[in-house]
C-alpha cells in the first residue's frame, strides 16, 4: 500500500491547473479558468478550473474535484493508480508499506476468484465460436435473434455444452482450485458443470471484471427455467450489479439519462442498435445500491416496461425508492408482446427513439393513470389509490417538485388540490417527526447547549411545515435573491468580476448540496450565462426562457428585498438600513452562511459515513479521502464561524 505521507506529499504537490491542462485546454477567466470538459460533449466551454481552490467543476455535467479524482475519471484509473501517475508527473518517490499477511491473503483470493471467472468465461466463448455444437447450436442461435459478430464479442458471450463435467475437468487439470469453482457456483456440489446446454451471458462489474455468469437455455421445456445465474459469492451481489452498466456508463454521463430495460438481451440488442446508454436490473425490480450506481452517472432514469399489465403493476411500487433517492424517473410503455428487444428489431433505431420521446411519461402520473384505471368508479378502491399516490409524492424530497406533483394529480384524481396537499403534507410531517424525534434523543446528551434552537425549530415546525427548519432553503434563496438584484453590479471592477462572479466562484461547488432544485437552477443558469462573456441584467431574468426562474426572478425583484430578517433571527448585525449600497456585505455574509449551513451537511455526511464504516473499508481511498474531507471541511467550518462570529454547536 501507498504509505498517507506519499498520497499527503502527491495531494500537496499536485496543481489543478497543471494537471487538467496536460489533457484540455484552458483560458483564464476572472480568479478561474475555463475550457471545454472533458467528459461531457459540449460547445460552450463550462468546465471550470478553480487553481486556488485547487478544483475542478464542469456545470454542464456536474463532475469535480481534485487533481487526483481527475486523473481517476479521466484516465479511469484506481486511486492508488492515480496518485502513482501523479507521483511520476511531479517526481515524488512512492513509499509503499508492506500488506499484512491477512490482506495479502485476501486479495489473493478476490483475485483468484476474478481469475476463474475469467477463465469460465473465456472457456464459453472459445466453445462458441471453435466447436462444432457451440457455433451449431450457441452461435446460430445468437445469429438468429440478429446479434452480430461484433456485439456477441464485446459482450463477450458464450455457450455451454450438454455434457456432465466437461468444463469442471478442464479447470482441474489447469489447476484451479475446485473449491473456487464451488463457491463460484461454476460447479456444482456433486462436481458437475452448473452451466449446461446454455448460452453463457457475463455479468460485468463497474470496472469490466466477470463477477458472475448467467445461461440462457434454448430449450422449450417449460420446466427449465430459461435463466440461470451465479449464485452470490465473495464477488458478486446481486444487489449492486446492473448488467451492462460497464459498456453503458460512458454514454449515461453523456446522455445524462440512464435508460433501464429488463433483460440481458434487451441491453444487448440496444448497444448493438447504437443505444447504448442502457442497462437492465436482471429480472429484479430495482435496488437501492443499483439506484446509487446509477445517481453516479446522471439524476435521470428511464424505465422501458414491456405493456404486460401485471409486471407493471408489481414494479410500480419499488420506484418509490427512486424518488426517494431524488431521481427524475419516466416510464415508457411498449405495445403489448414487444420487449424492447423485440421492439428495437422490428422498428428500428430511429423509430425506436422516437417512440421513446412520444411516449415516455413522468413516473408519478404514469402510476396514478395507472391506477386509476382499475378504479371503475369505486370510492373504496380510489381511497387506496389515493393513499398509494400521496405515499409516493411524499417521497419526492424536493419541495417544488412536490407542490407540481400535487397541483398535477390532483386534477388527474379529481381532487381539490388543497386536500391533496393536506394529505402529502401530513405524511411527509409524519416522516419528519420521527426521524427528528429519534434524531433528537441520539443526540440530546451532546446537544444540551441547542436547546433554545430546538425548541425554536419545533415551533417554526408546527408554524410552517416541516420544510423551513430541516432545510437551508432560505439560504439559499438569499443567494439567489441577491443574485438577481444585483448580480450586474461590479464586486471587483479591475478584476472584471461581477458580484454575480463572487457568489458563483463560492456556491458552485456547494451545489449538490443544495436543498432547492429551482434554486441550483438558477446559478447554473446564471454561471453559463456569465460563460458567454455576457453580464446579467434584470431584464434577463425576468425575461428567462425557464418559467420557473422567471417567476422566481420576477418575485424577487418586486418584493422588497428583506435580507437582514434572517440575520436578525440569529442575532447579528441588525442595524443596515440601505442594502441597496450594501450589496458587497450582504452577498458576502449570505455566502458565508450558506457555507457554513452546507459544511454542516458535508459533516453530518462524513460522520454517518465513519460511523458506518467497517474495520476493513479503513484502507479504501474512499475512506481516506473521506478523512481528508472530513479535516479540511471542519476547518473550513471554524473559519467561517469565527468570520460570522457565531458559535457552532
Ligand atoms: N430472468 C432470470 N431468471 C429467469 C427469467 C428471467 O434471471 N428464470 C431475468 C434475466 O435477467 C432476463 C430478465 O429476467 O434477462 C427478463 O426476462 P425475460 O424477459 O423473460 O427474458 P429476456 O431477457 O427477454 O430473454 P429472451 O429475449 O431471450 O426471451
Ligand atoms: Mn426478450
Amino acid at each position: 500500500m501507498i504509505t498517507q505521507k506519499t498520497i499527503n506529499e502527491v495531494m500537496n504537490t499536485a496543481k489543478v491547473e497543471e494537471v487538467v491542462s496536460d489533457f484540455i485546454n484552458l483560458k483564464r477567466r476572472g480568479v478561474n479558468m475555463i475550457g471545454n470538459c472533458p467528459f461531457h460533449d459540449e460547445k460552450t466551454p463550462s468546465f471550470t478550473v478553480s487553481p486556488s481552490k485547487n478544483i475542478y467543476k464542469c456545470f454542464g455535467c456536474g463532475k469535480g474535484g481534485d487533481p487526483v479524482r481527475f486523473i481517476m475519471d479521466h484516465e479511469k484509473l484506481s486511486f492508488p493508480e492515480a496518485i502513482k501517475f501523479l507521483a511520476s508527473k511531479y517526481r515524488i518517490e512512492i513509499e509503499e508499506t508492506e500488506n499484512t499477511a491477512e490482506e495479502i491473503q485476501q486479495k489473493q483470493v478476490t483475485d483468484s476468484l476474478y481469475i476463474v471467472n475469467e477463465y469460465a468465461r473465456d472457456y464459453y466463448e472459445n466453445v462458441l465460436f471453435n466447436r462444432a455444437e457451440g457455433k451449431a447450436i450457441g452461435l446460430s442461435y445468437f445469429k438468429e435473434r440478429g446479434f452480430r459478430e461484433s456485439t456477441i464479442k464485446k459482450f463477450q458471450l458464450g455457450y455451454a455444452t450438454e455434457e456432465r463435467d466437461e468444463f469442471t475437468r478442464k479447470a482441474i487439470e489447469k489447476k484451479f482450485n475446485i473449491d473456487h469453482l464451488h463457491s463460484l457456483g461454476l460447479t456444482t456440489k456433486s462436481d458437475a458443470d452448473f452451466f449446461r446446454a446454455r448460452v453463457i451471458f457475463p455479468i460485468h462489474n463497474i470496472s469490466g471484471k466477470v463477477v458472475a455468469l448467467a445461461g440462457r437455455t434454448l430449450s422449450s421445456d417449460k420446466k427449465q427455467p430459461k435463466y440461470i445465474n451465479s449464485p452470490e459469492s465473495e464477488i458478486y451481489n446481486k444487489r449492486s450489479v446492473l448488467y451492462g452498466l460497464y459498456f453503458a456508463k460512458e454514454q449515461i454521463r453523456k446522455e445524462d439519462e440512464c435508460i433501464l430495460v429488463e433483460g440481458y438481451t434487451d441491453v444487448i440488442t440496444l448497444h448493438q442498435g447504437n443505444i447504448s446508454n442502457v442497462v437492465a436490473s436482471s429480472g429484479t425490480s430495482l435496488t437501492k445500491e443499483q439506484i446509487k450506481l446509477i445517481k453516479r452517472y446522471t439524476p435521470n432514469i428511464k424505465i422501458i416496461y414491456d405493456g404486460d399489465p401485471a409486471g407493471i403493476k408489481a414494479a410500480l411500487r419499488g420506484l418509490d425508492l427512486i424518488l426517494e433517492s431524488d431521481m427524475n424517473v419516466k416510464l415508457v410503455l411498449l405495445p403489448d408482446g414487444h420487449d424492447p428487444d423485440s421492439f428495437l428489431a422490428a422498428k428500428g433505431t430511429e423509430e425506436f427513439l422516437s417512440f421513446l420521446k412520444k411516449n415516455e411519461e413522468d413516473f408519478v402520473f404514469f402510476k396514478t393513470r395507472i391506477l386509476l384505471g382499475e378504479v371503475e368508479n369505486d370510492p373504496i378502491r380510489k381511497t387506496i389509490v389515493i393513499r398509494d399516490i400521496v405515499g409516493s409524492i411524499a417521497r419526492i424530497p424536493d419541495n417544488f417538485k412536490r407542490a407540481l406533483y400535487v397541483k398535477q394529480c390532483s386534477t388527474m384524481l379529481e381532487l381539490s388540490e388543497s386536500m391533496l396537499n393536506n394529505e402529502v403534507n401530513k405524511v411527509v410531517k409524519s416522516e419528519l417527526k420521527s426521524k427528528i424525534d429519534s434524531s433528537h434523543q441520539k443526540d440530546q446528551t451532546s446537544q444540551t447547549g441547542n436547546e433554545e434552537e430546538w425548541l425554536n425549530a419545533k415551533q417554526i415546525l408546527s408554524e410552517n411545515g416541516p420544510m423551513l427548519v430541516l432545510n437551508d432553503a432560505w439560504q439559499e434563496k438569499t443567494i439567489c435573491d441577491i443574485i438577481i438584484n444585483y448580480g450586474h453590479l461590479w464586486y471587483d471592477e479591475t478584476e472584471n468580476t461581477t458580484i454575480a462572479d463572487f457568489i458563483l466562484d463560492n456556491t458552485l461547488d456547494l451545489l449538490t448540496y443544495f436543498d432547492v432544485e429551482m434554486y441550483k437552477k438558477i446559478l447554473v443558469s446564471v454561471s453559463d450565462f456569465r460563460l458567454s462573456g455576457s453580464k446579467t441584467s434584470h431584464s434577463w431574468f425576468t425575461s428567462h426562457a425557464d418559467d420557473e426562474i422567471r417567476e422566481f426572478a420576477i418575485s424577487a425583484l418586486s418584493t422588497p428585498y428583506v435580507y437582514a430578517s434572517w440575520e436578525k433571527r440569529e442575532m447579528f448585525l441588525q442595524t443596515q438600513k440601505m442594502p441597496d449600497e450594501n450589496y458587497i456585505r450582504d452577498a458576502t455574509n449570505a455566502i458565508l452562511r450558506l457555507q457554513l449551513k452546507k459544511s454542516k451537511k458535508v459533516i453530518d455526511e462524513l460522520k454517518h459515513f465513519f460511523d458506518n464504516a467497517k474495520p476493513e473499508d479503513i484502507e479504501t481511498e474512499e475512506y481516506i479521502l473521506n478523512l481528508k474531507v472530513l479535516q479540511v471541511v471542519q476547518n473550513q467550518r471554524n473559519e467561517l464561524a469565527a468570520k460570522l462570529g457565531t458559535v457552532i454547536y
